[in-house]
């Protein structure tokens, strides 16, 4: 079948301008279609199926680079749970970049591509016995400690001293959505120092001759946009560094302010200026510092999204359009199993009518999903081709983070493929989850 058969409409023209700031960098407009990496989307709809998830490796490897460079001589570590998979974890660790894991399946991805076991962070709240053990054989260098009774069981699985962070709960309230608020008091992450476990843990680990105390982190949320809410983070990491001085004489190498660095979703949304963000970061922490007359640690940040976000775009085809309740609803062959974030965070995307010249003016209509819950909606209010039908592409940018990693099958709808694209080339990085797949889990009886 030729693209033109699969895509009756092909050859006619998109929207004029696409927000440059929730799109892949490769992205260029070329005569009803979008390229990204110089690969047509309609082409990879045609050749893949749709829904698909499309990466762009030079916009991810570009970001992994500015980081880089705004904490030169600094350690930048990928939240691999933003978006995992062999290549990803390939292409950070060629930008020079450590990795923050949280599971076994997670360093189990990393360590298939030789990922430096010196340079992952095994994060987690409720590490279990499997996440320890593999932890060990990987032999990883830095475990980040969440609660008390972990510090025992991190040292009893040691085999040779193990390097140790202290989650801390620095008591910051990083104004994001509740479910991505980390440094508050009142949410399941780190040491409280307010109920002194955090000091507590610091003796723990002291009296452990398997471990050694080489830092602390703190994680204040994710999709954070205000600075000053760093600023507060780190004058509290750097307050517990003077009272651990204080009790114990001792000041450690690393400090880890964790990630959160809020990317634009849609046109008008905050963004993050990193290289301001980088100068302020490492201004107020040689200030606090010398203040408390303490060495400067390196510092370790984590960003996840503002690495992996902007380099995604999910691709999908129209599959109904009618009308609900006074609005146009367009549904697609995808949808909360594919990005659940609009019903977890009430995120917020643009949809894209992709592959056809839209003659007529654009109208508000709901995206929603093909799942069997009322919920299940993907954009409100998107601005879309008053004659939009089936059969009709659209394309969702910022779609790079927490979308593949939280995917689900969910009516036991497989899960799309991430597609990569670079130089005029596509390649299936994680194949599309098949009946088959489903089938070959759910196991037959006699
Ligand atoms: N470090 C730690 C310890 C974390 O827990 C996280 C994210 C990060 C770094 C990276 O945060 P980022 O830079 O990506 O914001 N599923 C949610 C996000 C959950 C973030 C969990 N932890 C979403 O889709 O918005």
């Amino acid at each position: 079948m030729t693209l033109k058969e699969l895509l009756p409409s092909l050859g006619l023209s998109l929207p004029d301008r696409l927000t440059p700031v929730v799109w892949p960098r490769t992205t260029r407009k070329v005569a009803g279609d979008i390229e990204i990496g110089g690969v047509s989307l309609a082409g990879i709809a045609g050749r893949y199926g749709t829904p698909a998830y499309v990466l762009d490796e030079l916009d991810l490897r570009e970001r992994c680079r500015e980081y880089m460079r705004a904490f030169a001589g600094e350690e930048v570590a990928y939240a691999g749970k933003a978006l995992l998979t062999r290549a990803v974890a390939r292409w950070v660790g060629e930008e020079g970049l450590s990795l923050d894991v949280c599971s076994a399946g997670e360093m189990a991805v990393a360590r298939a591509i030789g990922f430096p076991a010196e340079r992952v962070i095994l994060h987690g709240n409720a590490k279990t016995p499997a996440d320890l053990a593999y932890a060990r054989d990987y032999r990883v260098g830095r475990i980040v400690i969440d609660s008390l009774g972990e510090v025992a069981r991190i040292a009893a699985e040691a085999e040779r001293p193990q390097r140790v962070l202290l989650r801390i709960v620095p008591g910051v309230d990083a104004h994001t959505h509740t479910a991505l608020t980390t440094g508050t008091e009142h949410q399941k992450f780190g040491l409280s120092l307010a109920t002194g476990d955090a000091a507590e843990a610091a003796r723990r680990v002291l009296g452990q001759r398997a471990l050694r105390l080489c830092g602390v982190h703190a994680h204040i949320g994710s999709q954070v946009s205000r600075f000053g809410a760093y600023e507060q983070e780190l004058r509290q990491l750097v307050a517990f560094l003077a009272g651990l001085y204080a009790e114990h004489r001792i000041t450690v190498p690393e400090l880890n302010i964790g990630g959160g660095h809020a990317v634009a979703y849609v046109d008008g949304d905050d963004t993050f200026a990193l290289d301001d963000f980088a100068t302020r970061i490492r201004r107020v922490l040689r200030f606090e510092c010398q203040a408390n007359r303490l060495p400067v640690p390196r510092l370790t940040v984590e960003p996840g999204r503002a690495i992996a976000a902007r380099a995604g775009v999910a691709i999908y085809h129209v599959v109904s359009v009618k009308r609900a309740g006074g609005r146009r609803l367009v549904a697609v062959d995808g949808g909360m199993s594919d990005n659940p974030r609009p019903s977890l965070y009430g995120a917020h995307y643009s949809v894209v009518l992709l592959g056809r010249k839209a003659d007529t003016a654009q109208e508000r209509m709901t995206v929603v999903g093909r799942h069997c819950e009322a919920g299940d909606i993907l954009a409100e209010d998107a601005p879309l081709p008053a004659d939009v039908r089936p059969g009709d592409l659209l394309a969702v940018p910022a779609s790079g983070a927490y979308h593949f990693p939280l995917a689900s099958n969910y009516n036991l709808v497989g899960r799309p493929p991430l597609i990569a694209v670079r130089g005029g080339r596509a390649r299936v990085l994680v194949r599309r989850e098949t009946i088959n797949d489903i089938l070959a889990r759910d196991i037959r009886e006699t």
